[in-house]
């Protein structure tokens, strides 16, 4: 038995082009997400050299466009050194990425001056999406109330957070959120157990945390994103681990088995995974385009049979209920299990 959901879309991953291909490209990347029932990925601008300016943007663009199996659309990186580069960035880019803390890659945005640049200067109609950990995230909703315009706050992993964002909804102000599988799944005593395999930014947080999220799953939160973030067992294994996980190919099947356990409704699932990404980032319609799910499929996660290159994942062994068999994309078979 089988059952039709419509093509995901992955608001947050990383595919590593440019510079980071060992760890994954656009063809493994977007496999990957096939394989995980996902048919659209926003691809997030921490590369190497990082997409701050319009002209590699568009470059970067063309070679997803030849390479990849499912649309992948670019996130524009937000940089203190190429703020006059925004208006040109906001008609190629998706949306804009602001990174406010400390994670992967160089780009980092700590002075107020390029902040309002990026909220005058990116156009209206396109998200600014931001890496914001503790304070920054009333950071970015002060921004949204300061100039009327949204902002998608990325990988919410605290109560605290959630619980500011909720307050924030409530007043009517124009915030939207995502939340990590790994952040609905593993808790501080997982990252103790994986060592560096457990560790990413935000990093994994307490029980309390992680039911604090459960419980707005059905009102706060307006997206699953998977914050796919490949690198490799020997990076991670290496002198200085980088922080990520990778997350394309297990977010659906552990999100259908919150829905086997009650925990989550199968049509908040598709909204969180499908409809919201869609309308949030104003993605372009993907027509006779499904997943098929087996819902009744029981087996273990695990590091074997993973189509990213970097070929592990923090769930290995555990049990899960739910797994892609087919993907239609505008009318053509695009993976079959
Ligand atoms: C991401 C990466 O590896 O690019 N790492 C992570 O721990 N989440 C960067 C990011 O999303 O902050
Ligand atoms: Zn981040
Ligand atoms: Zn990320």
């Amino acid at each position: 038995m089988t059952i039709r959901i419509p093509g995901l879309a992955d608001v947050h991953a990383h595919l590593r082009v440019p510079g980071g291909e060992h760890k994954e490209d656009f063809r493994s990347g977007t496999l990957a997400a096939l394989a995980g029932g996902f048919t659209a990925v926003l691809a997030m601008p921490n590369t190497t050299p990082p997409l701050v300016t319009a002209d590699l943007l568009r470059r970067v663009q063309r070679q997803a466009d030849a390479e990849s199996l499912c649309d992948v659309h670019l996130y524009a990186g937000a940089s203190p050194a190429h703020t006059a580069e925004l208006p040109a960035l906001g008609r190629e880019a998706i949306a804009l990425k602001v990174y406010l803390n400390e994670t992967f890659g160089p780009l980092r945005v700590s002075d107020l001056h390029t902040l309002l640049a990026c909220f005058c200067d990116w156009p209206a109609a396109k998200p600014i999406a931001l890496h914001a950990e503790g304070p920054g995230v009333a950071v970015s909703i002060g921004l949204a109330a300061a100039f009327g315009r949204s902002v998608h706050i990325c990988h919410v992993s605290r109560k605290e957070e959630i619980a500011l964002i909720a307050g924030a909804k409530a007043r009517g102000l124009p915030v939207t959120c995502e939340v990590t599988p790994h952040h609905l799944f593993l808790t501080q005593a997982d990252a103790a157990r994986l060592g560096p395999l457990g560790d990413m930014r935000p990093p994994l947080a307490e029980p309390a945390d992680v039911d604090a999220l459960w419980a707005h799953i059905h009102t706060t939160i307006d997206c699953v994103a998977t914050d796919h973030a490949p690198h490799t067992l020997a990076e991670k294994r290496g002198e200085n681990p980088p922080p990520g996980v990778p997350g394309l190919e297990t977010a659906l099947p552990l999100l259908l088995t919150a829905v086997a356990e009650g925990r989550l409704t199968l049509e908040r699932l598709v909204t969180l995974l499908a409809h919201n990404p869609r309308r949030i980032f104003r993605l372009p319609a993907q027509p006779d385009t499904w997943v098929e799910v087996d819902p009744a499929a029981s087996y273990p996660l695990s590091n074997e049979g993973l189509q990213t290159k970097c070929g592990w994942t923090p769930f290995a062994g555990m049990p899960v209920r739910g797994r892609v068999q087919r993907v239609v994309l505008r009318g053509k078979t695009v993976f079959e299990r």
